[in-house]
């Protein structure tokens, strides 16, 4: 069985100099992938919306790695937010070299559970959340030749019953990763999405693991938040200098076998009510 990869595989210093702006990352996934950021020299900022949640993470990180990370509270929704964001960076830091495009929203719901105000409302935070954080930041991105990760799933590539909001938003933000990446190319720019599998322990999984067996994954084991933290490393690293406008499907192959254990079952008689 495949094992995850520990925190040594890159070289230490190889982001020391350089700043790093993450939505969503005082928790699951994204606060992986801030950690590894931090361990290889960068500094970072933190931004999500419950501000004690993320200033704890921003202690606790920074006590686990001895670098610099701060939180900074806001709605990626918001466009004062994500300038406020920004702003508190620069002024901190000095520069931004990189952006994570973390902050997301998912829950399970069958079609007519769906209301049209939830649907809005992962739109909004996934895809216009996408969109403003980069907006915001872009001119600091181009400044510093920087690089741009954008999360997404690959819950749209299959269908996935019951997520059409998330995979519809996520399908959106892989046309902005290819679009940035041919408009800020020249700027020096490159921009890139991860699309993470099933990883364990993530309030994720834990809300949108239902009937989920590991054995449906090729690799044989759940994803871990290192297998996503090392994947960050490499594609804002050098060793990713000519790679641009690619989603890197990190999922041990999960999405080649999307075993729905209920389906048909799970469309014709869904549950009532929230999942
Ligand atoms: C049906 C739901 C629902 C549920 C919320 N809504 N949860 N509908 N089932 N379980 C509806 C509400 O009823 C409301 O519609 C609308 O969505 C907005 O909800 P609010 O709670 O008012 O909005 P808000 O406070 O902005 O928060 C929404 C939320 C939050 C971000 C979706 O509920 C949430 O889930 N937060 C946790 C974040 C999270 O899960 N992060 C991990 C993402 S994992 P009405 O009509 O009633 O007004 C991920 C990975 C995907 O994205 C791929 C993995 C493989």
């Amino acid at each position: 069985m495949a094992s995850v990869a520990t925190t040594q595989v890159f070289k230490q210093d190889i982001f020391a100099g350089k700043v790093l702006l993450c939505t969503g990352g005082g928790s699951g996934i994204c606060r992986g992938m801030t950690e590894a950021m931090v361990r290889h020299g960068a500094k970072a900022v933190i931004v999500s919306r419950s501000k004690d949640k993320l200033e704890q993470a921003a202690r606790e990180m920074s006590q686990a790695t001895g670098g610099e990370i701060i939180a900074v509270a806001g709605d990626v929704r918001k466009p004062a937010d994500v300038e406020n964001a920004v702003k508190q960076t620069v002024e901190r830091f000095g520069r931004i070299d990189f952006l994570i495009n973390g902050a997301a929203g998912n829950f399970l719901a069958p079609f007519q559970n769906l209301s049209y105000n939830a649907f809005r409302t992962v739109i909004e935070i996934d895809l216009l959340g996408t969109f403003n954080m980069t907006k915001a930041a872009v001119e600091h991105i181009k400044q510093a030749k920087g690089a741009i990760i954008n999360v997404s799933a690959t819950l749209y590539y299959t269908g996935t019953p019951y997520q059409q909001h998330a995979g519809s938003a996520k399908a959106a933000i892989d046309a902005l990763t290819k679009h940035w990446a041919v408009e800020l190319g020249p700027h020096g720019v490159r921009v890139n999405g991860i699309a993470p599998g099933p990883i364990g322990n993530t309030v994720g999984m834990d809300k949108l693991g239902l009937g989920f067996e590991v054995e449906s994954i090729p690799m044989q084991r759940m994803g871990d938040v290192q297998d996503i933290a090392q994947s960050t490393v490499f594609l804002f690293s050098e060793g990713a200098n000519w790679i641009t406008g690619v989603t890197l499907v990190v999922d041990g192959g999960q999405w080649m076998n999307p075993n729905y254990i209920a389906y048909p079952a799970m469309v014709l008689t869904p549950p009532q009510g929230k999942l």
